[in-house]
């Protein structure tokens, strides 16, 4: 990477995380996240609620990133924004403060497609953590996407495989709806997955062809378990929750780990990485790792800061393509549906 001395912004609003953040060179400076508790309540994220929090949050939270990378806005080579995929309200609020900051500021402004940073999120200079060389399968798992991408440059990413109805963070979220957990599910599925036996209830893998996933059958299937139960016995969730949790995450593990086998036999990569908000999921990063041994596959695993969405991974990309030379336009748009 270039000895130059290049500070970048990052703004990541996709969803319901407002999130700033400062590199320097390829290291990172600050890196600050504002949640948005209000979508609890609601048991989802509230796409209008979230664009209005995102725009009370957006100055303070850049403010923040400045200060703690201890560098004035003077100072920046360009500003990094994520233009999609996620919410429109909420990446309009990222983009148009992006596109005025950077247009004040007569700097480049840098577009960054959110799939691809939470694979290129890799690539942040970190103590101890290895950096995956190409090609090698990156498993994207978030609340809104699973896939499986064959990564031959930081930007010539193909999507082989990915799911044809919910993503593995609504199989946790809705799940846990079942079960009556607070939203997102998933950190207290894994937590209570710990304290639970894993075999204790059976749930069928759903048959999906190739590399592509489903995981709407796997809803249905606890949902209607869940109400057979209860029938027998109303006390049955509060008696079984943590063998409940086990069972649930065990099932959608062996279905992760099933396609990437299998996409590592087609392409005959043995490299493997994971990223988005599920691989911070303490269960998948333990049968990743099991997949040396078992597969000899070397895998790599982020920084936890890193997995669940983050302003330093959109950071990342904005200085590997400031590297490039890639500029948006002030013209450019927000897109909700954008692709790998
Ligand atoms: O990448 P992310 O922060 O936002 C999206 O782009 O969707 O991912 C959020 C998802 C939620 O579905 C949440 O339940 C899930 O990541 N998640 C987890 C864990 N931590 C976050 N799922 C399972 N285990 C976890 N420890
Ligand atoms: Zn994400």
């Amino acid at each position: 990477m270039s000895s130059q001395n290049i500070y970048i912004l990052g703004i990541e609003s996709s969803c319901d995380d407002t999130a700033a953040s400062v590199i320097h060179n390829g290291k990172i400076l600050s890196n600050v996240v504002a949640g948005q508790k209000i979508h609890e309540e609601f048991g989802g994220v509230v796409p209008e609620l979230a664009s209005r929090a995102h725009q009370q949050n957006i100055v303070p939270v850049v403010h923040q990133a400045l200060k703690k990378a201890n560098i004035t806005k003077e100072q920046l080579n360009a500003v990094a924004f994520t233009r999609g995929p996620g919410l429109m309200g909420s990446l309009l609020v990222g983009t148009s403060f992006a596109k005025s900051l950077a247009y004040g500021l007569n700097i480049p402004l840098i577009d960054v497609n959110h799939m691809q940073a939470h694979i290129l999120a890799h690539f942040i200079d970190e103590e101890g953590f290895e950096k995956p060389p190409f090609p090698f399968l990156a498993m994207t798992i978030s609340g809104g996407h699973t896939q499986i991408v064959k990564v031959d440059s930081y930007f010539n990413m193909t999507v082989i495989g990915e799911t044809i109805d919910d993503a593995v963070g609504e199989a946790f979220d809705k799940s846990g709806k079942i079960l009556g957990l607070g939203y997102p599910a998933g950190p207290e599925i894994d937590k209570r997955a710990k304290l639970g036996n894993p075999k204790a209830f059976k749930f069928t893998k759903p048959k999906v062809e190739g590399l592509n996933f489903s995981f709407s059958g796997l809803k249905t299937a606890i949902l209607y378990f869940i109400q057979r139960e209860v029938k027998a016995n109303p006390n049955f969730i509060e008696e079984n929750l943590n063998d409940i949790c086990a069972s649930i995450q065990y099932t959608i593990i062996g279905i992760l780990i099933d396609k990437l086998k299998l996409a590592s036999k087609q392409t005959g990569i043995k490299h493997i990485a994971i990223g988005g908000g599920v691989s911070a999921n303490s269960g998948i990063r333990q049968a990743l790792k099991n997949g040396e041994q078992k597969f000899g596959w070397t895998t790599y695993i982020p920084k936890f800061e890193f997995t669940t969405d983050n302003a330093a991974m959109i950071a990342i990309v904005g200085y590997l393509k400031y590297l490039e030379g890639d500029f948006a336009e002030q013209s450019i748009m927000a897109s909700a549906r954008l692709k790998i």
